[in-house]
């Protein structure tokens, strides 16, 4: 398969993150058309087009929107997710960079749709070239009147508040994000009611990933069949593929979703020294791992669950056989262990029993009975904790005990670095030499 740069068609251009340089591309043009279509067909349409959130989940975009009831006198608002800080995951903030007008114009687009005159963008707080980034984009958006008090004459009014996060993972969790915008401490919220009825300042909101706001723009501009071009019947489009780890040429790759991780590791330059597929996760560290056997699975949602993972993020990161599978689980148990809010027990609790367990391992002092124990503390925080932090923290143990079982019981007696030598490792090499 080709790739299919789209959002990412003119990033060689230095000038596209300002308004003259996104307009030399088309830039608000289908903002001007947008206006002049039905909010509730626009609605339609992006139903219509299949889109799916690129947050993680992938909820189909145009559904959601439909949530929130229109025409209910209330407020409602529009919050984009750009806090991406998710272990592997490197995509919103390259387009916050590189194209932040294509954001703008599509907040603007869904603002109006769902009837919200106000939005607001919440970044990431540990990017403050990102934040600048798409504050001026703003700001620029607000000068040229595509932005504020009625917009390119047409009586509609939207006005967007770019808020810095202050470096919670947590805080990408939707509700928690509300929240810390609302200025409370960054925890999630119980639902129902969900944000489409109760969100930002219990009014209808819809929270959308940066990406996927990114899409609305070409989506109205070139229409859904040109969208449905791409993809699959469930999963229609593209995705800004961000592949990491030791591949040759790490980067970004805007593929058609279907796209199979074997014809991305060729764009990325394949393995580093021609080594092996240890194994690979299809979007950040909150997905179950896959293996080399799986490099011919299409990268689309559908595909994805069946061979019991998910896309996530889309942001395929590759590990090769120098590196031990019982050393990234414990790395990635820490920062989920470091990252859990509290609020619930099992998460709270199990996140810090996991990680000094596999800790414990990772120095070649496990146990047979402490590999069952880890399958009990998973199965403990699965399904049973208050969001999905921890159902991601209960992931990367099992899926690496369905591959890797026998690297976890050398690990009873052999500490992870005399299996594999770190200095053969690129991930330590590389931290040395840099
Ligand atoms: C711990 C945690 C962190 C998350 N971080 C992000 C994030 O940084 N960006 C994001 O868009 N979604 C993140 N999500 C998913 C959001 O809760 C939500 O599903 C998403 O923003 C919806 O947008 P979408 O429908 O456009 O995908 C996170 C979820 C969890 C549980
Ligand atoms: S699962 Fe973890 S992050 Fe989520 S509410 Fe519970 S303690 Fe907080």
């Amino acid at each position: 398969m080709t790739l299919t740069p789209v959002i990412t068609e003119h990033w060689d251009d230095p000038e596209l993150y300002t308004l003259a340089g996104y307009r030399r591309y088309g830039g608000y043009r289908a903002l001007a058309t947008a206006l002049k279509t039905d909010p509730d067909a626009l609605i339609s349409l992006v139903k219509d087009s299949g889109l799916r959130g690129r947050g993680g989940a992938g909820f189909p975009t145009g559904l959601k929107w439909s949530f929130v009831p229109q025409n209910d006198g209330k407020e409602h608002y529009l919050v984009v997710n750009g806090d991406e800080s998710e272990p592997g995951a490197c995509k919103d903030i390259p387009i916050l960079l590189a194209n932040p007008h294509s954001l703008v114009e599509g907040v603007v687009i869904t603002a109006y749709a769902i009837r919200a005159k106000r939005a607001f963008i919440y970044v990431r707080g540990e990017v403050p070239a990102a934040i600048r980034r798409i504050a001026n984009a703003v700001a620029e958006a607000r000068a040229a009147g595509l932005v504020g008090t009625n917009i390119l004459g047409s009586g509609v009014d939207v006005d967007i508040v770019v808020h810095a996060g202050a470096g919670a993972y947590i805080c990408g969790e939707e509700t928690a994000l509300l929240d810390s915008l609302e200025g409370f401490r960054g925890q999630p919220r119980l639902k129902p009611p969900f944000p489409a009825v109760a969100g930002l300042y219990a009014s209808p909101t819809v929270i959308n990933n940066v990406e996927t706001i990114c899409n609305i723009p070409y989506i109205v501009d070139r229409g859904v069949a040109w969208f449905r071009q791409f993809g699959t019947e469930k999963s229609p489009g593209f995705k800004v593929m961000a592949v990491s780890g030791h591949v040759n040429r790490p980067g970004i790759y805007e593929a058609p979703l279907g796209i199979t991780m074997r014809e991305l590791l060729d764009y990325a330059g394949g393995m580093r020294d021609g080594r092996p597929v240890k194994f690979w996760l299809p979007g950040g560290s909150s997905v179950p791992m896959l293996t080399a056997e799986h490099l011919d699975i299409p990268l689309t949602y559908e595909d994805m669950a069946a061979a019991g993972t998910m896309l996530g993020t889309g942001t395929p990161m590759l590990f090769d056989d120098t590196v031990s599978v019982v050393k990234a689980v414990t790395r990635w148990l820490e920062f989920y262990k470091h990252e859990s809010c509290g609020k619930c027990t099992p998460c709270r609790e199990g996140t810090y029993f996991i990680t000094g367990t596999l800790e414990r391992f990772e120095h070649g002092h496990g146990s047979d009975a402490e590999l069952q124990t880890l399958t009990d503390l998973c199965g403990q925080i699965a399904g049973r904790s208050f969001c999905a932090l921890g159902d991601a923290a209960a992931t990367p143990y099992p899926a690496a005990m369905k591959y890797f079982r026998d690297e976890f019981v050398a690990a009873t007696t052999t500490p992870a670095d005399e299996q594999f030598d770190p200095a053969a490792s690129y991930v330590f090499a590389g931290a040395t030499a840099r």
